[in-house]
């Protein structure tokens, strides 16, 4: 397992007054060391649970006697969740089984994976026309058992399932969610659902190698110890004390320093490659969710946080790299980069006596993507645009395992950095407080009420 961080294109050498002088990265590495010894505390305290997760040996076996016992019984694995309680599994499908348009053909050996994280009506019926509910295993997956979006849906899933099944339904469904918190785990015990359980310490967009990302992916034939086995091997280094050996640590203050120091509120994360692309995404969560604070743990107000986008290459620099050149130098980007591709993707050689052709003739398109993505870390470079590349041998279990691990230990020491409390989002609970009023649950009239008023504002504007 080897993923590499290469800082070199944020460094004042490379793009002038917008990367990081040598005396500035040295003057605040003692910083990073306290970040890590103060997650360190919280994470011993078992506050936070994620860097224990690859250590749950009982759970996995749970999870894999389940997975074995049911093997052969469905064509799909419909998942209903929404933000940390779906993000994950679909990096993970769309990481080891391919992007979704190309992957193999589905059956009972290769299970299809079907995700429900959206309400819109045409997306959901048409999914449920899609699917067979008596080849169907779903999935209905929400921490908290009570988002609306997630119950909602299920609902419909659970409802759709019962008029084809009957009463055998319910051993067609498994709810992954709290231990005895929430009207999931009550319908669950009531209904007598096969059950999983997200660990109290470990919020949404940190559960990846929790039953939230785990269940799903062994229900669709992924290898899951070895997912584990990376996150554990990075586990490892992500605690070491020492900048250089801790890749985690490293991107954390750098990009910490080059965020603050230089002024980018903007990082783009930048996978050449399509198999990181659901991974992109479940960073976007990561990133914006955990750092994106109004107060700093002391109380003071500051507002702060970086916004993530998720761009694609080679795709996006016919989109994006435009704004990204010459447009505000606002951003800092991370590429990610894979040594070794699954395909060469071989050009063939015949040569058709046309120049824009003939020059590609023989080569691959592994090179050519490799090409493309270091030609556009030039072109940033030269325009004075920082940027920097974690570099991924292969995408495998193992490499994906260990890169949700670094992302998410990165993250925990950034918001270590700043003082913030990763952890929480008081901003999201907001949203859903206003749906649950607008939506009329019981004792959630307040909001009903503050948006009443919101309204009655606006009509006033208008
Ligand atoms: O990271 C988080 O906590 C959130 O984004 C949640 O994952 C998201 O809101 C879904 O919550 P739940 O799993 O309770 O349905």
């Amino acid at each position: 397992m080897n993923i590499q961080f290469d800082p070199t294109n944020l460094s004042a050498e490379m793009v002038g007054e917008h990367g990081l002088t040598r005396s500035e990265i040295k003057d605040h590495s003692s910083k990073a060391i306290e970040a890590l010894k103060g997650f360190r505390k919280i994470s011993d305290a078992g506050k936070q649970g994620f860097p224990r997760l690859p250590l749950e040996s009982q759970t996995t076996k749970d999870i894999l006697k389940f997975a074995g016992e049911v093997r052969g019984s469905y064509e799909t694995v419909c998942v209903v969740g929404i933000g940390g309680s779906a993000l994950g599994a679909w990096a993970i499908d769309n990481a080891l089984r391919g992007p979704h348009p190309v992957q193999p053909a589905f059956s009972r050996k290769n299970p299809r994976l079907v995700i429900l994280d959206n309400v819109d009506p045409s997306f959901i019926e048409g999914a449920l026309e899609s699917m067979d509910p008596k080849k169907t295993i779903a999935l209905v997956i929400a921490k908290s058992g009570a988002t609306a979006e997630t119950v909602a849906t299920f609902l419909m899933v659970r409802d759709w399932m019962g008029k084809k099944l009957g009463r055998k339904a319910s051993q067609r469904i498994v709810a992954v969610t709290s231990a005895g918190r929430g009207d999931l785990a009550t319908l669950a015990a009531r209904e007598k659902y096969r059950t999983f359980e997200i660990p109290a310490n470990v919020g949404g967009r940190f559960s990846v190698l929790t039953p939230v990302g785990m269940v799903p992916a062994a229900l669709i034939g992924i290898d899951i110890r070895k997912i584990l086995k990376g996150a554990a091997r990075m586990t490892e280094s992500c605690w070491t004390e020492d900048l250089g050996g801790n890749i985690a640590l490293r991107a954390a203050l750098y990009q910490w320093l080059i965020w603050n120091r230089k002024n980018k509120p903007i990082q783009v994360a930048f996978p050449y490659s399509s198999r990181l692309w659901g991974t992109a995404f479940w960073f976007r969560q990561l990133w914006a969710e955990s750092l994106g604070k109004a107060r700093l743990r002391k109380g003071e107000v500051l507002n702060v946080g970086q916004t993530p986008v998720a761009a694609l290459g080679a795709t996006d620099q016919h989109s994006q790299v435009q704004l990204y050149i010459e447009g505000p130098n606002d951003k800092t980007f991370t590429f990610w980069a894979v040594q070794t591709h699954r395909d060469a993707g071989r050009i063939p050689k015949t040569r058709l006596e046309l120049e824009a052709f003939d020059y590609l003739a023989g080569q691959d398109l592994a090179k050519l993507i490799d090409v493309e993505r270091r030609s556009t870390a030039a072109a940033l470079t030269e325009a004075g645009r920082p940027n920097c590349t974690f570099t991924l041998e292969r995408v495998d279990e193992e490499h994906l395992g260990a890169f949700f691990q670094l992302l998410e230990f990165q993250t925990a020491f950034t918001g270590e950095l700043l003082g913030i409390d990763a952890f929480d989002q008081p901003g999201v609970e907001a949203g859903k407080k206003f749906t649950f009023g607008l939506m009329g649950r019981a004792g959630f009239e307040t909001y009903r009420e503050r948006f009443d008023s919101y309204e009655k504002r606006r009509a006033s504007v208008g």
